[in-house]
C-alpha cells in the first residue's frame, strides 16, 4: 500500500490562530456584522417607567431634580397613561404623593388614596398598560421612614412587625383598585411573606410580587426624595436598607429569603453601582425574573451633564441601560423608559448603535 504523502499542515496556517490570521476588527468593520454579534439587546418591553401622581386638577408639577419628570394630577395622568401605553413598554410603576401624612401613613391603605385612584384612572384610560404599585409607607408617614417608627431605648427605628400588617393592607388595597403587580420597597424583614398572605386571604393569589429584595442605602436616591416628597425628617435608612459595602453574598441571602416568602420577581437597587450584585443574582437564580432599578440619581447625573453639554444623553443613557441588561437584568425600571423606547425605534431605522 502506498502511503499518502504527509501533508505539511504548517503550510495551511498556524495551529493556534493569532494575528494576522485572527483580526478581531473584522467583526467591527461592517455595521451589519457589528449588530449581528452584539449579543446584548434592549427592548422597550423590558422597561418599566416610574410615574408620580398627586391630588389636584390640571396640575403638572415639574420635578426640578429630575428634568423631564412631573408629579401629575389624575386628570392629566390619564392622558399620559394613554400616551405611554402606545410605546410598548413593559409597564409603569406608581408612586403617590398624599395630601396628608401621619405617623401610621394612613392614606397608604385607603381605598380612596392617591395611588388607588391613579390605578383606576390608568386602567380606565389604557387597560392594556401594566400597572405596578410601589408598596411602602415612606411617602405617607410624617417622618418619612418606610414603616411605623418607635423609640426603643433612645434609638429611633422602624418597628418591623408593626409595619408588616400595614404593608399587607396597602398591597390588598392596591390590588382591589386594579394593580396587576405590587412591589414592596421598604426592606422590612418578612414583607414579602406578609404581603403574600394578605393578598391570598383577599382572593389575589394570582397577583405577582416584585420584591425590592436587595436594596442598598444609597446616595443615588437623592433626586427621588424630592419627586416623592419622601425624605426622612430625621435619621437615615441604614437601619433597614443594606450597607453599600456589604458583599453580593449578603444580597443573595436577602434575595433567597424573599424567594422563600414567595417573591415572583426579584430586584436589585440601585443598578449602576451594583452591577456585580445583579450579575451574582443572575448567576445564582437563573430561573427567576430579575429586575434592576436604574434610580433617580443615575438618571439625574447624566441629565445634568447633558444639559451642560458634557455628555451625549442618548448615548450615555442607552449605554447605561445596556450595561444593566448585560449584567443580567431582564427588567429595568428607568426614568428613560419613554425616551429610550423612542431612541430604539429610531435606531432600528438607521442602525447607528
Ligand atoms: C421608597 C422608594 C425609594 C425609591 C423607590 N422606592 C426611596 C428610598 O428608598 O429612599 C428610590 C427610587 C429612585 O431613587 O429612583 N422606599
Amino acid at each position: 500500500m502506498e502511503q499518502e504523502p504527509q501533508r505539511d499542515l504548517r503550510a495551511l496556517g498556524p495551529a493556534s490562530a493569532g494575528f494576522p490570521t485572527t483580526r478581531l476588527r473584522r467583526l467591527r468593520h461592517h455595521p451589519g456584522v457589528r449588530e449581528l454579534v452584539r449579543e446584548t439587546r434592549l427592548s422597550p418591553a423590558g422597561f418599566v417607567l416610574p410615574m408620580f401622581v398627586r391630588r389636584g386638577q390640571d396640575a403638572r408639577h415639574e420635578i426640578a431634580s429630575m428634568p423631564g419628570h412631573c408629579q401629575w394630577s389624575l386628570d392629566l395622568f390619564e392622558n399620559e397613561a394613554r400616551r405611554i401605553a402606545a410605546l410598548g413598554l413593559g409597564g409603569i410603576i406608581l408612586f403617590g404623593i398624599p395630601d396628608r401624612k401621619d405617623e401610621q401613613g394612613s392614606e397608604a391603605c385607603d381605598d380612596d388614596g392617591i395611588v388607588q385612584n391613579a390605578v383606576r384612572a390608568a386602567k380606565r384610560a389604557a387597560p392594556e398598560l401594566l400597572v405596578i404599585t410601589d408598596v411602602c409607607l415612606c411617602e405617607y408617614t410624617g417622618h418619612g421612614h418606610c414603616g411605623v417608627v418607635n423609640d426603643r431605648s433612645g434609638r429611633v427605628d422602624v418597628d418591623n412587625d408593626a409595619t408588616l400588617r400595614l404593608l399587607g393592607r396597602q398591597a390588598v388595597s392596591h390590588a382591589r383598585a386594579g394593580a396587576e403587580m405590587v412591589a414592596p420597597s421598604g426592606m422590612i424583614d418578612g414583607m414579602v411573606g406578609a404581603i403574600r398572605a394578605a393578598l391570598d386571604a383577599a382572593g389575589f393569589e394570582h397577583l405577582p410580587i416584585m420584591s425590592y429584595a436587595a436594596k442598598f442605602a444609597s446616595a443615588f436616591y437623592g433626586p427621588f426624595r424630592e419627586a416623592a416628597e419622601s425624605a426622612p425628617a430625621f435619621g437615615d435608612r441604614r437601619g433597614y436598607q443594606m450597607e453599600p459595602g456589604a458583599g453580593a453574598g449578603q444580597a443573595l441571602r436577602e434575595i433567597e429569603l424573599d424567594l422563600a416568602e414567595g417573591a415572583d420577581i426579584i430586584m436589585v437597587k440601585p443598578a449602576l453601582a451594583y452591577l456585580d450584585v445583579i450579575a451574582a443574582a443572575r448567576q445564582r437564580f437563573p430561573g427567576v425574573p430579575l429586575a434592576a432599578y436604574n434610580v433617580s440619581g443615575e438618571y439625574s447625573m447624566i441629565k445634568a451633564a447633558a444639559q451642560r453639554g458634557w455628555l451625549d444623553e442618548r448615548a450615555a443613557a442607552l449605554e447605561s441601560l445596556l450595561a444593566i441588561r448585560r449584567a443580567g437584568a431582564g427588567i429595568i425600571l428607568t426614568y428613560w423608559a419613554e425616551q429610550a423606547a423612542e431612541w430604539l425605534a429610531g435606531n432600528r431605522r438607521t442602525m447607528t448603535l
